[in-house]
């Protein structure tokens, strides 16, 4: 008990020592600005103790959306010498310095749940907040469907930036004229918990296509190699849009098409239903390749309100070979690598998501997924994820989104 009360202290210290005034860093150094997901996570932490102080979060992240609904995945407030690729390089086109890219939808998702915890002031936040969300969500219809499920055009865009499911569409591009550059990432955590190199190359490949084309959609559309549905994107945006719908219902607001889209992105979910890997699956829209990968985010499923036998299966596969689930990569795959980011090791949020699917859907995995997760974080701390197989702290430290985590979900009794 006094050790629950210990670590929500800490987890609360976290939130305030990253707290940037209106927004929250990921953590210092590795990433100094505004992440668009991070900081709905860490909305959702802060409505734990400060309800207005979440909303603040959330308005502060849609301050930066641009003139065609996007909201960026990073938002550069303040510069920061420390972090590359920055500003300059992106050549956002928003009203704020920003990334050309988003990131997955979840705002909608964490700001029902922060209404919840105050429904009189939620009432009086979201009002605002609602058309921009809605924005940014007929974005996503309009330019990044492929049969219904919802597409990335850079690997940081689904936030899973190294998962082995981009390694097919990255080897399409040939970053010969990417130039120099000094990555910053491996400045702060050891460079074999991060990306390597033949990657980092092609992530500012992309993004300096991106800027050429000056971030135009109808260009990115035919130009870009790099165009994947991905189950992430799927599922946040299709259980963003219940979440939508569901408080435009409760506060009378617009949801005019709202019950159409969730119709699209139902059937779109359906196609990334992989028959042989028997998982859901990214699939290259350029070749109609799929990624042949059980990821994390192929868990996400229930999140979405999508039940699955098969998943389940999946699931319980994962679950057996490893310390402490939900693995980022299937710990069977000769391409699992436990402490390389997004291609073995367990993160919290995405524990998170997951763990809400099944929860709402009273799945018999659902306790298992949310014990692993607190587990790892009072035996370890809140870095920003953990080797699945011994359970010990990898990539950033005093991380955001794990305090987020532990404060929401993972350690509430
Ligand atoms: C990074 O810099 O590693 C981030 O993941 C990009 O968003």
């Amino acid at each position: 008990m006094t050790r629950t009360i210990d670590l929500d202290q800490q987890a609360r210290n976290i939130l305030e020592m990253n707290d940037r005034g209106g927004y929250t860093i990921p953590t210092k150094g590795l990433y100094p600005y505004q992440w668009n997901w991070d900081s709905a996570f860490a909305a959702l932490g802060f409505a734990q103790f400060d309800c207005a102080r979440a909303w603040a979060e959330l308005e502060t992240l849609f301050s930066a959306q641009w003139p065609d609904g996007m909201v960026p995945h990073i938002v550069f407030h303040k510069a920061d010498p420390g972090y590359y690729p920055g500003p300059d390089v992106w050549g956002g086109i928003g009203p704020i310095p920003s990334s050309g890219i988003t990131q997955p939808p979840i705002a909608a998702s964490m700001a029902r749940l922060i209404y919840e915890k105050d429904r009189e002031l939620g009432a009086a936040r979201i009002r605002a907040l609602f058309p921009k969300m809605r924005r940014w969500h007929s974005w996503f219809m309009r330019w990044r469907l492929d049969q219904g499920a919802v597409c990335v055009t850079h690997p940081w865009e689904a936030g899973r930036d190294n998962t082995p499911e981009w390694d097919g569409p990255m080897a399409r591009i040939d970053p010969v004229d990417v130039g120099e550059y000094v990555r910053r990432d491996t400045q702060h955590v050891d460079g074999s918990m991060r990306p390597t190199k033949y990657d980092y190359d092609r992530y500012i490949w992309l993004v300096q296509m991106g800027r050429r084309l000056d971030w135009d959609q109808e260009k990115l559309l035919t130009e870009n190699p790099f165009r994947v549905a991905d189950p992430t994107m799927t599922f946040t945006l299709l259980r963003a849009q219940r979440d939508l719908l569901a408080l435009g219902q409760m506060l009378d607001l617009d949801v005019t098409d709202l019950a159409d889209e969730i119709e699209i992105l139902e059937q779109g979910a359906r196609t990334l239903w992989n028959p042989v890997l028997e998982s859901f699956d990214a699939r290259d829209v350029r070749n109609g390749d799929w990624a042949n990968c059980v990821s994390n985010a192929s868990f996400l499923c229930w999140y979405a309100g999508i039940s699955s036998e098969g998943q389940t299966r999946q699931l319980q596969r994962v679950l057996d070979k490893v310390q402490f689930g939900v693995p980022s990569h299937d710990p069977e795959s000769d391409k699992f690598d436990g402490r390389r980011y997004w291609r073995g090791p367990t993160w919290a949020v995405m524990n998170l998501l997951i763990g809400l699917g099944l929860e709402d859907m009273n799945h018999p995995l659902a306790g298992q997924v949310r014990n692993a997760t607190k587990t790892l974080i009072e035996e370890n701390g809140f870095s920003e994820y953990f080797d699945p197989m011994d359970g010990s702290a990898a990539g950033g430290q005093g991380f955001t989104w794990t305090a987020a985590v532990w404060l929401s979900w993972a350690g509430r009794s």
